[in-house]
């Protein structure tokens, strides 16, 4: 298998280019503009919801793989009666669609996660399942970056929610800190995670990543590990798989959501790991042993940059942070979208943290 087709051309897909060019896979990216962020690797423009178009860039692919989760999936279901390989398959792919099956699924596999109910009008009794008001309501399908979750303290809120269909309500949470598990798995079912992060965010949208998490105890980090090869042995997840915890204060992880594609926390990996995630989700779709997840660094920093990342604002401060990656997504410039990111290693997380941060406000101040 040596051409990999992704759908979706935002920068995920981008970042899939140079691994591919490394390991000699031919990527070919269906995009949804010819100005998309991996437009590089786009052989293809138009509307992944529509059948006849999706048919045509699948046939000229070994294997299809997907930089979101938005693909309708009965097209999936019916490219693979078809004969095409997709990976993540679509009994996999559904829980990363529609919050509501997540929650049940996870609840079937018994991992741990927020009290949950679903409801279609305000509901006072599911409030009580979930604890009480305030609550966290969240729109099934279509959210990301905290664009689909609202802190609900009565039902007025959430009205035009309910109006459009049915609301996942969650229990909220008090965390200590936002951590996720990255690993990833090949057909054959072997799996191989990276240590576990910590996310930082900030209005919903992750900020920052420190890599790995601190002072996590081996029975965390082993329960994380465990249930993220669960999830993916369960559904028959091939490719990354990315599980998003809360930690609690009594040092319990909970699930928050999944994604089944390269992710936003796993960016330091470029920097930090023997294989980044880009190279490790083609080396999975592709039936490809895994490569090591050991960290070279003791500490990685991930810092997303918000509205643009031009490559010409930080030629005006690259001079100053000469071990500070900068990352573009070439995206057209839109307030509050991740445009780019900024990674940095090093030996402790204090000092890797603050020129992280220095590199951050420097870039800022030459944009403005
Ligand atoms: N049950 C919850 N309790 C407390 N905070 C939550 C809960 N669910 C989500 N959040 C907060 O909202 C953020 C976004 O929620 P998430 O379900 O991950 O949506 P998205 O798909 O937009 O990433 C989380 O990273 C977390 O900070
Ligand atoms: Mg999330």
């Amino acid at each position: 298998m040596s051409v990999v087709g992704v759908v979706g051309g935002g920068q995920l897909a981008r970042m899939m280019i140079p691994a591919a060019i490394n390991l000699g896979i031919d990527l070919k990216v269906f995009g949804e503009t010819d100005v998309a962020s991996a437009h590089l690797a786009v052989t293809q423009v138009g509307d992944y919801a529509d059948f006849t178009q999706l048919a045509r860039f699948a046939k000229g692919v070994d294997v299809l793989t997907f930089d979101h989760e938005h693909v309708p999936l009965e097209h999936l279901r019916a490219l693979q009666e078809q004969g095409t390989t997709v990976f993540p398959p679509p009994q996999a792919l559904a829980l990363t669609q529609d919050k509501t099956v997540m929650r049940s699924a996870l609840e079937e596999l018994d991992v741990p996660q927020p009290l949950w109910a679903v409801i279609d009008d305000a509901d006072d009794d599911a409030v009580s399942h979930v604890g009480n008001f305030p609550c966290i309501a969240k729109l099934p399908v279509g959210g990301y970056d905290g664009k689909g979750v609202r802190v609900v303290t009565q039902w007025s809120e959430i009205e035009d929610w309910l109006e459009k269909g049915p609301v996942l309500l969650e229990e909220l949470v008090e965390f200590t800190r936002e951590l996720a598990q990255l690993g990833a798995r090949r057909p054959s079912g072997q799996w191989q995670a990276w240590p576990v992060v910590e996310t930082r965010q900030q209005g919903g949208v992750c900020a920052q990543v420190i890599s790995p998490a601190e002072g996590l105890n081996p029975s965390q980090a082993s329960l994380a590990n465990s249930l993220a090869e669960n999830i993916a042995d369960t559904y028959g997840v091939v490719g990354v798989l990315a599980v998003e915890l809360f930690e609690k204060p009594s040092g319990d992880i909970v699930v928050n959501e999944l994604a089944m594609r390269p992710h936003n926390s796993g960016h330091i990996f470029t920097e930090q790991s023997d294989t980044s995630q880009f190279e490790q989700h083609l080396r999975a779709v592709t039936d490809t042993a895994l490569g090591s997840t050991r960290l070279r660094d003791n500490t990685g920093i991930m810092i997303n940059l918000f509205g643009s990342a031009e490559f010409s604002t930080w030629q005006q401060c690259a001079g100053d942070f000469p071990s500070v990656k900068f990352h573009s997504y070439q995206k057209p410039s839109r307030p509050g979208r991740k445009a780019g990111h900024l990674a940095l290693t090093g030996p402790t997380t204090a000092e890797t943290l603050s020129e992280a941060l220095a590199a951050e406000e420097a870039y800022k101040g030459a944009h403005s």
